[in-house]
């Protein structure tokens, strides 16, 4: 969910409404806002896209709404309840008092619930975050009768008091109509950072939000409570001593979270790639090819001690770790294991000072990752996090960050934060192998003037791609698309499935180009579009001529074959209805190039078939909860 608050001198609810436009990625489920004005809080709400909630809000004319100087609001992926206008935040206590919005899971809520109404209250929502707004609504009624606390410092109590009862993940934000002037916040394992004003104060999920209006940030601790107001911002533990946030500045444009003349934001991404390469590449070598990676705050000793790494990640950062497997193992020559974040800390895994578990998270923020990161510093592991949020809580937690220079990554299918998690994946390989003296420095320096050299080929493939265009149009009535790959070219093959079920809802599936024969070509019929990602001749050659044997499979049962090959493989041509050519790249860096198609044609096939590409149905671009 995304969350924002805003407290000034200025009418709060197009403040929020900007900054909710800008967090949509991270949920569209529903939206609403809640603004405290002339001695009641007023809210508008509605179910689906952020559109839904501004049309309601046109029609509704509400002057005093749009006139209020302290608003919260919020867009939500949905939980505990459906989608639908009531299920919407923000949610009020019963005497219409407080009103709260809330991202993450409250696990203890149907005891509350139980609790609350025994008490009398009827609730009218089914959601977890209802209790939270009683409960606040109470301690504040509570404390205001003992005299015990009153103003800001009312809600600041009052919401401490409500937080030491719930348990689970939340960041948690309130206004009261008592306090015009206040807003205050929560926080327990779910995001949310402070944006520092003139005379005006933000809260939101991240600084995209509040980018505009300042450039001056904190960053939340774990279970702190935030109170603002237009002249302060007061930091507490939830037990009520004083604590300090982290200070920073944000150095992003604000342009780069703008569409910037493309379509959609996706697009704007993938054109960008070639950039986020190089900037990732930017300050990591050294004249002499060598790998300098001083933010990895583990000593070389530390890296010599390893003798096993895990890779832990979901959704496409899984993708990008399955890609980094084969170059660590390759280069390393230690074992790599890769991981779905979610399954890794159940199976209890075996692992020891001496593993290196490194964690991939464009948001920094996923459950699901931030869950397993726990559990291997638990074992004692030391973890390195790769990552593409300043300040998120993944990388804070983690022993060591190298941190992908893609800048804000908005549309909600990845596209260039996974090119750049696999130049830090391949980074931190040359860098190990380096260490540990198991590659020759000529040798690492030749894989890095090749590494140099991709954004240029990059930008070469990305300026040929009209035909993939053309071919993601006319596939898009097929009812299934399938993948198949081998080596480096077998997570290409997931990733580019991935992208199709994200944004065309279509079925599609990556397989092992080798493993088809022991089920999956059962699938094929005539005219089945089968992506076949091919190696390069050079170095790998085995490989290429037993994806090549694979096409020929496939094809004499009638698929209809879509081949990426290197630029010159002429003899693909033969197996291939479409060739798209890549630039020639080594092997191992070859999914630089190759997943690019792949990208353009889910995003070509999605809006062919009239999907809004950014904001795929049922999805989130950064998912807190388990
Ligand atoms: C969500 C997004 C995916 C993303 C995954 C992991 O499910 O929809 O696009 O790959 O989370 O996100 P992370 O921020 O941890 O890389």
């Amino acid at each position: 969910c995304g969350i924002v608050g805003y407290v000034g001198g200025r009418p709060a609810l197009s403040i929020v409404l900007d900054g909710l436009r800008r967090l949509e990625y991270r949920g569209y489920d529903s939206a609403g806002v809640a603004v405290v004005e002339g001695g009641t809080v007023l809210t508008e709400k509605k179910a689906g896209k952020l559109a839904n909630l501004e049309k309601a809000l046109a029609e509704a004319a509400d002057p005093g709404i749009a006139a209020g100087r302290t608003a919260i609001g919020h867009t939500r992926w949905a939980t505990h309840g459906g989608p639908t206008d009531r299920n919407a935040h923000p949610h009020l206590s019963a005497d219409g008092r407080v009103a709260v919005i809330h991202n993450g899971i409250i696990e203890n809520f149907s005891r509350l619930r139980a609790e609350l109404e025994a008490s009398g209250i009827e609730f009218t929502s089914d959601t977890d975050t209802e209790c939270a707004a009683h409960l606040l609504a109470a301690e504040m009624r509570a404390l205001r009768e003992t005299g015990a606390a009153d103003g800001p410092e009312l809600l600041a109590e009052g919401m401490r008091r409500t937080v030491r009862r719930l348990e689970g993940a939340f960041t948690l934000l309130a206004i009261d109509v008592e306090v015009p002037d206040a807003v205050v916040a929560a926080r327990r394992n779910s995001p949310l950072v402070v944006g520092r004003g003139d005379g005006e104060n933000f809260l939101a999920s991240d600084v995209s939000a509040f980018i505009e209006h300042t450039r001056e940030a904190i960053e939340l601790g774990q279970d702190q409570v935030v109170l603002i107001t237009p002249a302060g911002i007061e930091i507490t533990g939830f037990d009520g001593t004083p604590q300090e946030g982290k200070e920073f500045h944000i150095d992003w444009d604000a342009s780069a979270a703008e569409k910037g003349g493309y379509d959609y934001f996706m697009l704007k991404e993938i054109a960008e790639q070639p950039q986020a390469i190089a900037d990732t590449l930017l300050g990591r070598l050294s004249d002499r090819g060598e790998i300098v990676l001083d933010e990895v705050r583990l000593t070389d000793q530390d890296l010599r001690d390893v003798d096993k790494i895990f890779i832990i990640a979901c959704g496409t950062s899984y993708n990008a770790g399955m890609v980094a497997k084969y170059a660590i193992e390759h280069w390393v020559r230690l074992p790599c294991e890769v991981e779905l974040a979610s399954e890794f800390r159940y199976r209890d895994p075996i692992l020891d000072r001496s593993t290196l578990v490194i964690v991939i998270s464009q948001s920094g923020e996923t459950m699901d990752t931030l869950m397993a990161l726990r559990h291997a510093k638990e074992q004692k592991a030391r973890v390195l996090a790769i990552c593409n949020t300043n300040g998120s809580t993944i990388p804070r937690e983690s022993d060591a960050v190298l941190y992908t220079h893609g800048g804000p990554e908005i549309a909600v299918a990845s596209t260039k934060a996974f090119l750049t998690q696999l130049v830090a994946c391949y980074l931190i390989g040359l860098h190990l192998a380096q260490i540990r003296g198991v590659m020759y420095a000529d040798e690492v320096a030749a894989v890095v003037e090749k590494l140099q050299s991709t954004p240029d080929s990059l930008r070469g493939l990305l300026s040929s791609m009209e035909e993939v265009r053309a071919l993601g149009r006319d596939l898009k009535t097929a009812s299934t698309v399938l993948f198949i790959g081998r080596h480096v070219g077998y997570p290409v093959a997931l990733e580019g499935a991935l992208k199709l079920k994200e944004l065309a809802y279509m079925h599609a599936e990556g397989f092992a180009a080798g493993e088809l024969k022991h089920g999956p070509i059962a699938l094929i019929d005539e005219g089945t579009p089968v992506v076949c990602v091919v190696p390069s001749p050079a170095g790998r050659g085995v490989i290429r001529d037993k994806v090549v044997s694979n096409i020929q499979e496939v094809r004499a049962r009638g698929a209809r074959t879509i081949v990426i090959a290197e630029e010159g493989d002429d003899d693909v041509r033969k197996y291939a209805d479409h060739l798209i050519p890549v630039p020639v790249t080594p092997t191992l860096l070859a999914p630089l190039m190759t997943t690019v198609p792949l990208q353009i044609l889910a995003c070509e096939i999605a809006s062919a078939r009239g999907h809004d590409v950014d904001q795929p149905r049922n999805l989130a671009k950064s998912v807190t909860v388990e």
